[in-house]
């Protein structure tokens, strides 16, 4: 698989499935945001990545989708989306390096993948979004989710969205 688009300001960008070869670039993609964003992205502090925490994050699961987009020749960004055991819903993740920031590449990666999950059967798309997770609820808000303070932790807000009623919005 593997995906193109361009973007609103003309940029070229590639998606596809992450593969054992992106560890290092994802290692420096996770590495360039800024320490709060770390937080946002993992819900704890990240100061360096082991071996073993890379190879988990390159090397997927039957019940993982894991995407990385390109740009320029560089790593610029990574979608996941962790499938539930029930098999109706999937919990999303994403990250886009600072300096490729409001340029639609969230948005599109966020709707691919949601495509992706719609296709397998999939009915929900989640996330736990940290509450002073402006950027990130913004964007769930933008495609459409559902945003409620989770109801276990008062520092997380649960956003969700029906993949069945997804209407394109790349
Ligand atoms: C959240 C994040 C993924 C957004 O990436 P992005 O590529 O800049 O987002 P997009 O350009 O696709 O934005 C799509 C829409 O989301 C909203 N949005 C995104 N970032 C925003 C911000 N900083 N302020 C306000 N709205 C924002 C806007 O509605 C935007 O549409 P617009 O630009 O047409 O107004 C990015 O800021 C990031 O990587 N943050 C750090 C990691 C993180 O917190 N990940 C989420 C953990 S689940």
């Amino acid at each position: 698989m593997q995906e193109h688009a361009w973007l609103r300001d003309g940029a070229w960008l590639s998606l596809r499935p992450v593969r054992a070869a992106d560890a290092e670039p994802l290692r420096r993609l996770i590495m360039e945001l800024p320490p709060r964003e770390r937080r946002w992205r993992f819900h704890g502090g990240v100061n360096g990545l082991s071996a073993g925490h890379l190879q988990a994050l390159v090397e997927p699961g039957p019940d993982l989708l894991a995407w990385v987009a390109s740009a320029e020749g560089r790593l610029v960004a990574e979608v996941r989306c962790a499938i539930d055991r029930a098999g109706a819903a999937a919990e999303l993740a994403v990250m886009v390096t600072p300096a490729w920031r409001r340029r639609g590449v969230a948005r599109w990666c966020v709707a691919a993948i949601s495509e992706r999950c719609r296709q397998r059967g999939l009915r929900w798309i989640h996330g736990s979004v940290l509450a002073d997770n402006a950027p990130m609820l913004a964007l769930a808000r933008r495609a459409g989710c559902y945003c409620a303070p989770s109801r276990d932790d008062a520092a997380v807000v649960t956003v969700e969205r029906r993949l069945a009623s997804v209407r394109s919005w790349r």
